[in-house]
C-alpha cells in the first residue's frame, strides 16, 4: 500500500534558511534567532528586511529600507477608486484579495519575474498593504481615506490611517510586536500556496493573491476572527467553563487552539498572552482576557496530552480589540504582517525553482465505458 501524507503532514519539499520550528518544544526562530528576541528588540521593518535578504541588516541597510518603504506608502489613485467602488459589507479579506490583484494591473513591472524585480515588488507590496487595508476599512465604513504619514513607523502609520488618530507610542509598539510575531512561519498553508504559484514562474502579484485566499480560511489566518466570535458567543467569564466543556464533549473544534506543527504552546501565543494580560490589567481585567484564561486552562487540562495548546490566534484578537480594531480586520492584519514571509519565501524558493506538482493515489474506476447521455439512469 502506498502511504498518503494527508495534508502533506511531515513532507519536506524544499530547504529554507528563514524559519525554524520545533513543534514539540514550542521553539520558533528566524535566521536562528528566537522569536521572543525579535519581539523584544526588533521592529517589523527590520524583520521584513532580514527575511528578504536572509541576513541581519546593518544600520545603514535598515535606514535605506525604511526610506524605501516610506516612499512606497502611497497607492495609485486608480486603486483607491476601486476600493471606494467595492460593495459595502464584503469581508475585508475579499476586498484585499481583489486589491492585491488590481495593484498588479497597475504595476508596469508586474510581469518581471527576475529576482531584482521580485524584491522591488515585494518592498512595494509590504509598504502598500498597510495603505490598502486601512483604505478598505475607511471606505467600507463610509469614511474618508486617510493618506499615509511619513513621520510614523510602519505600525504607527497603519493605526493612524485606520483610525485617523495618531496612536500613542505604547499602542504603536504593541502593534509592531504583533506584526513581528506574524511576519513568517515556515511552510504554513498560505506561504506554501504562494510558493506553489511561484513555482510555475508566475508573477509576485499572483503569488500574493493566491496566498491571501489561503490565509482567509478559518483553519489558518481566519482563526483569529473566529476566536472573537467565540468570545462574543460565550458572553461572560462565568459562562466560559460550561461553554468550552460542552463543546469539547461534543468533539467540536475550539478556534485558536491546535496546530499542525506545534504540539506544545506556540511561543507566539505566550508573548501575546503577556501583552493581552498587560492591556487587560490596565483597566481591570477585560471580559475577553478572563474568558480566554478559563478556556486555555480547560483546553490544556483536557487536550494537552493530545498536543492541543493555544496557537498565535488565541490571544491576538484581544490585543487588536484593545487597539480599537474591528474583528473583521484581524485576518487582514495577519496578511499585513505575513506579506513579508510570503515574499521572502517566494524569492528564496525561485532562486532554485522546481515546479511543485504532487500526486494522488487514484481510487476511482478503471476501464469504465462511456455511456451515452440518453442511456444513463
Ligand atoms: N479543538 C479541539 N480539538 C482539536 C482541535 C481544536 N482546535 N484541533 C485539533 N483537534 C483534535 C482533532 O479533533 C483530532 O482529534 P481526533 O484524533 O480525536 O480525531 C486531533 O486533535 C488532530 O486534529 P487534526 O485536525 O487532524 O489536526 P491538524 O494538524 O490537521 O489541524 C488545525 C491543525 C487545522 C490548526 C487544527 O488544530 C484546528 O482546526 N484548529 C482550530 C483552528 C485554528 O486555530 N487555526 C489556526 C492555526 S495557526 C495559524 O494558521 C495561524
Amino acid at each position: 500500500m502506498t502511504e498518503i501524507a494527508k495534508g502533506l503532514e511531515g513532507v519536506l519539499f524544499t530547504e529554507s534558511k528563514l524559519t525554524f520550528i520545533n513543534g514539540s518544544e514550542g521553539i520558533l526562530t528566524h535566521l536562528g534567532i528566537p522569536i521572543q528576541d525579535w519581539a523584544e528588540n526588533s521592529t517589523f521593518e527590520e524583520l521584513s528586511l532580514a527575511l528578504l535578504d536572509a541576513k541581519l541588516p546593518t544600520a545603514a541597510e535598515l535606514a535605506a529600507f525604511d526610506t524605501e518603504l516610506k516612499s512606497n506608502r502611497e497607492v495609485p489613485t486608480a486603486l483607491l477608486d476601486v476600493i471606494r467602488a467595492m460593495p459595502r459589507g464584503v469581508h475585508p479579506m475579499q476586498a484585499l484579495r481583489t486589491a492585491a490583484s488590481y495593484l498588479g494591473l497597475l504595476d508596469p513591472q508586474s510581469e518581471d519575474t527576475g529576482e531584482a524585480a521580485r524584491r522591488a515588488i515585494s518592498i512595494r507590496m509590504i509598504a502598500q498593504f498597510s495603505t490598502i487595508i486601512a483604505a478598505i476599512s475607511r471606505a467600507q465604513e463610509g469614511q474618508d481615506i486617510v493618506a499615509p504619514r511619513m513621520d510614523l513607523n510602519h505600525a504607527g502609520n497603519f493605526l493612524y490611517m485606520l483610525t485617523g488618530k495618531e496612536p500613542t507610542p505604547e499602542q504603536s509598539r504593541l502593534f509592531d510586536i504583533a506584526l513581528v510575531l506574524h511576519a513568517d512561519h515556515g511552510m504554513n498553508a498560505s506561504t506554501f500556496t504562494a510558493i506553489a504559484t511561484a513555482s510555475t514562474l508566475s508573477d509576485m502579484y499572483s503569488c500574493v493573491t493566491s496566498a491571501i485566499g489561503a490565509l482567509k480560511g478559518p483553519l489558518h489566518g481566519g482563526a483569529n476572527e473566529a476566536v472573537m466570535d467565540m468570545l462574543d458567543e460565550v458572553g461572560t467569564p462565568d459562562q466560559a467553563g460550561g461553554y468550552i466543556t460542552a463543546k469539547l464533549d461534543r468533539k467540536e473544534k475550539i478556534m485558536g487552539v491546535g496546530h499542525r506543527v506545534y504540539k506544545y504552546f506556540d511561543p507566539r501565543s505566550r508573548v501575546l498572552r503577556d501583552y493581552a494580560e498587560h492591556v487587560a490589567n490596565k483597566e481591570g481585567k477585560s471580559n475577553y482576557y478572563q474568558i480566554l484564561e478559563t478556556i486555555e486552562k480547560i483546553v490544556v487540562e483536557r487536550m494537552g496530552a493530545k498536543g492541543i495548546y493555544p496557537n498565535v490566534d488565541f490571544y491576538s484578537g484581544t490585543v487588536y480589540s484593545d487597539l480599537g480594531i474591528r474583528k473583521e480586520y484581524f485576518t487582514p492584519i495577519f496578511a499585513l504582517a505575513r506579506i513579508s514571509g510570503w515574499c521572502a519565501s517566494v524569492i528564496e524558493y525561485t532562486r532554485d525553482n522546481r515546479l511543485l506538482r504532487p500526486d494522488a493515489v487514484y481510487s476511482g474506476a478503471q476501464g469504465a465505458q462511456y455511456v451515452p447521455l440518453q442511456d444513463r439512469q
